[in-house]
């Protein structure tokens, strides 16, 4: 392979990203350019539409306030284009953002999805005029339960954690009827557990207590029961857990909290690997979400949109929002009588778009079809960790015997105790190799984490290239760690100020924040650099 023989021979990276000097959108153009070219349209044409401008009530009206840049079509179509040479994505290359399951999304999804007859439905359209739309969701919701052995499901939540805040909600609703608020007040998270978890508990209400995973890295047991008691509403657990190793002490876990009356809360985010084999509800669990963005063919990145439906058991049913979708034998229409609700946690169906692909997925897959990538991800994140695990300066914490599921954690603790190069630098230098960075400093108990996910959409040769850069870049720490400490240097914008970049003085998430913070001249992100 090529990229072989130039790393072997030190030669370069054999990658370079585009470099533009390219100006916010709002710096191009010039007033009065426009981006069309539509001939006027006839004459009794124009007198039958009337003037576009007169359907709206004059104070709603904006025209010249909204200080929209001014372009033709081609300087438009050429600066998206060169933001893009700029970008890397899931379609240029691996992208093993672990907990985030950064699969290659298949395009017919995108295509179903776009279907002009489904995308310019409107919400508030009658149910009669929407049956295929209706039909399609009552569908998913029952797929979805089957995939995760729930009761009902709830298709409403717009991402993972606000499917947590209503899975907590729903504690909350439950605990209330039984008259046990005062009494059950505390959610156990592991301390392996992504921040939604706790934050999410802490939101409904919840004292939060954090309970430690033991040597092999699964919950410490004889610690959960030492803080489990009657205070217990419930607990929330991903599993396989987040250093990818399946919690198989689930049974006995589930046991502990209902004993006390608790529910157990199933986070969604590492369902890829159990597709068709295992099924949450089967293990106990009582309230189950799931991250469509991550397992079920949307693209997933800058925060969204995705959804987070939430399946629950058949007790816990009657708390989940309203409207569902019923059927009657004939006509499908949305069902609004749920006394018991806790009543609407988003508009109308939720991110349809986003469930429309996850309908698709699910559709062209079929469960074996589903059974084969859950596979397939679990043997690509255990060659990539026993590769990895074998290069001098990584490590595997925890049971480095104990296979892992879809994700696997490295730890660069040794490589920074001996060169100074840590899990970040690491993570930076693959920028050059043409590689997205895996996940890093999470889960926070492992030190200098590398966290990767590289699910099962890519091939081994793409596995070896990334197994392989981080040999090289390892073997750079200890020879020349300048040129680690120091990376990016092959890409459109450097190493960045992450202070300046996320601190809430300095950071601008648009033209119009950048602005208000006074500044107009020269290009934004050179204020980050
Ligand atoms: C383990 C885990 N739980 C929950 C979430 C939250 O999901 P979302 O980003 O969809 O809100 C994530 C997100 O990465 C996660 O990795």
């Amino acid at each position: 392979m090529l990229w072989k023989k130039l790393w072997a021979k030190g030669e370069n990276t054999m990658f370079k990203q585009a470099t533009w000097e390219e100006q916010v959108i709002f710096k191009l153009g010039k007033k009065g350019r426009s981006g069309h070219a539509v001939p006027e349209a006839e004459e009794e044409v124009q007198s039958a539409v009337g003037n576009v401008n007169d359907l709206f009530p004059e104070n709603m009206r904006r025209i010249g306030k909204l200080g929209l840049p001014e372009l033709s079509e081609v300087e438009v179509a050429r600066h998206f284009m060169r933001l893009s040479e700029m970008n890397y994505g899931i379609d240029s290359g691996l992208y093993p953002l672990g907990s985030c399951t950064m699969k290659y999304n298949p395009r017919i999804n995108e295509v179903l999805a776009g279907l002009t007859t489904l995308s310019t439905i409107h919400p508030y359209q009658d149910d009669s005029t929407v049956q295929g739309i209706l039909e399609i969701l009552y569908k998913l919701e029952r797929w979805l339960g089957e995939i995760t052995g729930t009761y009902e499901v709830c298709l409403h939540p717009a991402a993972g954690a606000h499917g947590e805040f209503l899975g907590t909600m729903l504690m909350h609703a439950c605990l209330k009827q039984n008259g046990q608020c005062e009494r059950k007040t505390e959610v156990i998270v592991p301390d392996s557990a992504h921040g939604t978890n706790p934050a999410s508990a802490a939101m409904a209400g919840f004292n939060v207590v954090i309970v430690p995973s033991a040597a092999d890295g699964c919950i410490d047991l004889e610690a959960l029961k030492s803080v489990t008691s009657e205070k217990t509403a419930g607990l929330m657990l991903t599993n396989p857990n987040t250093l990818g190793i399946f919690e198989k002490d689930i049974e006995e876990i589930a046991k502990i909290i209902h004993e006390v009356g608790g529910l157990l809360y199933y986070d969604g985010a590492n369902l890829n690997p159990l597709l068709s084999k295992v099924r949450p509800g089967d293990m106990g669990f009582d309230i189950v979400h799931i991250n469509i963005h991550k397992t079920f063919g949307t693209p997933h990145g800058g925060g969204g949109p995705g959804a987070g439906p939430v399946g629950v058991s058949k007790d816990l049913a009657q708390f989940l929002p309203m409207p569902s979708v019923a059927f009657d034998g004939e006509r499908y229409s949305l069902a609004y009588d749920k006394p018991h609700s806790i009543g609407k946690i988003r508009g109308f169906q939720g991110n349809v778009a986003v469930l429309l692909r996850a309908y698709a997925y699910v559709l062209s897959m079929g469960l074996e079809g589903l059974k084969e990538a859950a596979e397939i991800s679990v043997l690509n994140a255990n060659y990539v960790m026993k590769k990895l695990g074998s290069i001098k300066g990584l490590t595997i914490p925890y049971d480095d015997k104990q296979s892992r599921k879809h994700e696997c954690v490295i730890s660069a603790k040794s490589l920074k105790n001996d060169t100074g190069v840590s899990a970040l630098n690491l993570a930076k230098r693959l920028l050059d190799y043409g590689l997205h960075a895996p996940t890093t400093y999470f889960p926070l108990i492992v030190d200098e984490a590398l966290m990767i996910e590289p699910t099962e959409s890519f091939e081994k040769e793409e596995l070896d290239r990334f197994i392989d850069a981080l040999r090289r870049i390892c073997e750079e720490a200890y020879e020349n760690p300048q040129v680690v400490l120091t990376a990016p240097h092959n890409t459109s914008i450097p190493r960045l100020d992450e202070v300046k970049a996320s601190h809430p003085k300095t950071m601008a998430l648009s033209w119009r924040m950048h602005t208000k913070k006074g500044k107009t001249a020269g290009n934004p992100r050179n204020d980050y650099i």
